[in-house]
């Protein structure tokens, strides 16, 4: 999350979108830094720690070994959504894909963002439930 790419939408001089990606393997944490990122991140979480675990290490588990540009988080605030800025947040990433010749990939738990995702060429790799919640798993094609 620490390292790679962000890119923020400035909306009328605010932000109002922002989106993150990172070209893999450094979309995985390294195992030496895993113990102590679970103690100060995970501490917190108390009895959802278990949960919060086996989401991430199936995430990871999952993660494609073919080369990709992993995104996410990326999120538009409320009042400046459905005006386009998730749009050109992505098209800068889609830009980036172009540019490296790579691959992209990203984890989604809303069924309506699966649509969003699908304009941007983005197809369903993999189905699944994770700790209760439905997970789609999306890659895009590097382009040829
Ligand atoms: C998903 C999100 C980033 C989209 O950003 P946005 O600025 O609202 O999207 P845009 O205005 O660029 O919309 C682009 C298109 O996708 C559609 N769309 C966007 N979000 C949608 C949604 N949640 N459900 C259905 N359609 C959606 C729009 O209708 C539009 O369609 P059109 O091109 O046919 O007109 C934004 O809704 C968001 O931040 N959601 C909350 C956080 C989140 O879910 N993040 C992603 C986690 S995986």
């Amino acid at each position: 999350m620490f390292v790679g790419h962000a890119f923020v939408a400035l909306v009328d001089g605010t932000v109002g979108g922002y989106m993150h990606f990172n070209a893999s393997p450094y979309c995985l944490p390294p195992p030496e830094q895993i113990p102590a990122a679970a103690a100060t991140l995970l501490k917190p979480l108390g009895e959802a720690i278990p949960r919060v675990v086996k989401w991430f290490s199936t995430w990871c588990r999952l993660d494609p070994k073919e080369p990709h540009a992993h995104l996410g988080p990326i999120g538009v605030s409320p009042e400046a959504q459905g005006k386009g800025v998730g749009t050109a947040l992505m098209n800068r990433y889609i830009e980036y894909l172009k540019q490296e010749a790579t691959a992209g990939y990203l984890e989604t738990d809303r069924p309506e963002n699966v649509e969003f995702y699908k304009k941007f060429g983005f197809v369903v790799q993999h189905e699944e439930q994770l700790i209760g919640t439905p997970t789609w798993y999306l890659w895009r094609p590097r382009d040829k």
